[in-house]
């Protein structure tokens, strides 16, 4: 695999694998993704054979300017036009009904037929100027192994491609993705939006744009889902477990299973708060002499706020693979604006296991 920076030269470089059929991992605001023509079948089929992705889970197409989503939809209701006046360029993808004079696959695989196809224009320059140079209208999904994190940064990539398996064509460096999570989904067929998978344009967000309250019942229940939501995903090699309390109650709950399981080396992924209790409690029990061995703990901050937290998220999840934990623990948190992104990607990290270790201290 080809590395390059997004300079000029590497950005012509993108543009041109990109038209001569090629495959290209390149930066987005979001995360990475892994880039071809999304009319080119090899091409989009290669997609799907280098992650791993099953045939039925479609891809978004990016493109560069407002005006190509005419080419791909003449069915817009208007209040999806204020989501792109508001959002685009930027972290929102729109489910919109295709054109009949378009490929019955394109957004998908080549053997798949899709009546709807997700559509979205990247808010970061050097993405949109490879998108622009090529000429094409971009298939891309996030450039990660299926089941793996999203990659945020270049070396997330070349860790997913072993040497000597297939890989992209050209992998273009563009430092840390500024999001870190995937771009929010909302199908815009209907009367009223329906968010398929949260990101960091907000449930609020979309409403107050919109003038419009989304109905949570509607939200939880109407189909067609994002199907990609199905699978299982960002799993971090690790079994994790989320911890849901007082940052005191976290912070002791975490304590104890270090001392508890002396053998294991335990991944510990909390916010600054919960790090300082621990700290604590750890001091107050070497006084004791109840710690007279030096435990093996990986702890990785979560940041802050959320903004911080989502920009760092996998980049801890795939710490903790490359340290080699035998379990994470982490802090389960408040489910507010992008707080509801994170605990989505979080929870299915964990498969779904949530403690909650007690609101009262
Ligand atoms: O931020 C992002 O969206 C990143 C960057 C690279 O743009 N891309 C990304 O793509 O996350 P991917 O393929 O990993 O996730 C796309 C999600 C999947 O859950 C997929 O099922 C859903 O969008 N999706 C795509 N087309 C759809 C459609 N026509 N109807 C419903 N869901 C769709
Ligand atoms: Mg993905």
């Amino acid at each position: 695999m080809q590395i390059v920076t997004a300079d000029k030269s590497g950005i012509d470089e993108a543009a041109t694998v990109i038209r001569a059929g090629g495959l290209v991992a390149m930066p987005t605001e979001t995360v990475y993704g892994l880039a071809a023509d999304a009319t080119d079948e090899e091409a989009v089929a290669r997609i799907y054979e280098l992650k791993g992705r099953p045939g039925d889970n479609p891809l978004i197409l990016h493109i560069a300017d407002k005006s190509t989503l005419n080419e791909i939809t003449d069915t817009l209701p208007d209040y999806a036009n204020l989501l792109t006046d508001a959002y685009w360029p930027g972290p929102l993808t729109l489910v919109v009904r295709k054109k009949a004079s378009l490929p019955a696959w394109l957004g998908g695989h080549p053997n798949q037929v899709c009546e709807t196809v997700g559509v979205r224009m990247p808010g970061h320059s050097a993405t949109l100027s490879v998108i622009y140079q090529s000429g094409c209208i971009i298939a891309a999904p996030s450039a990660n192994k299926a089941g793996k994190p999203s990659p945020t940064c270049a070396e997330h990539v070349i860790n997913d491609y072993f040497a000597g398996e297939p890989s992209p064509d050209l992998l273009v460096d563009g430092g840390e993705a500024n999001v870190g999570v995937e771009s929010t989904v909302i199908d815009v067929t209907g009367n009223a939006p329906v968010i398929l998978r949260h990101g960091a344009i907000t449930t609020q967000m979309i409403e107050e744009t919109i003038n419009m309250k989304l109905s949570e019942s509607i939200q939880k229940t109407r189909a067609p889902r994002a199907p990609g939501m199905k699978y299982k995903h960002y799993a971090p090699n690790a079994p994790m477990t989320l911890l849901r309390g007082t940052p005191e109650n976290v912070a002791a709950y975490i304590t104890t299973q270090i001392v508890a399981d002396i053998d294991a080396h335990i991944g510990v992924l909390v916010t600054p708060k919960v790090q300082a209790c621990m700290d604590k409690n750890w001091r107050v029990m070497s006084i004791q002499g109840y710690s007279t061995y030096t435990p093996l703990v990986t702890t990785r901050s979560l940041g802050e706020n959320n903004e911080k937290i989502a920009k760092n998220l996998y980049a801890n999840l795939r710490e903790f693979d490359t340290r080699g934990v035998d379990i994470i623990l982490a802090e389960a948190l408040p489910e507010d604006g992008m707080g509801v992104a994170i605990m989505d990607r979080m929870t299915k990290a964990a498969a779904g296991r949530i403690l909650d270790v007690g609101v009262y201290v």
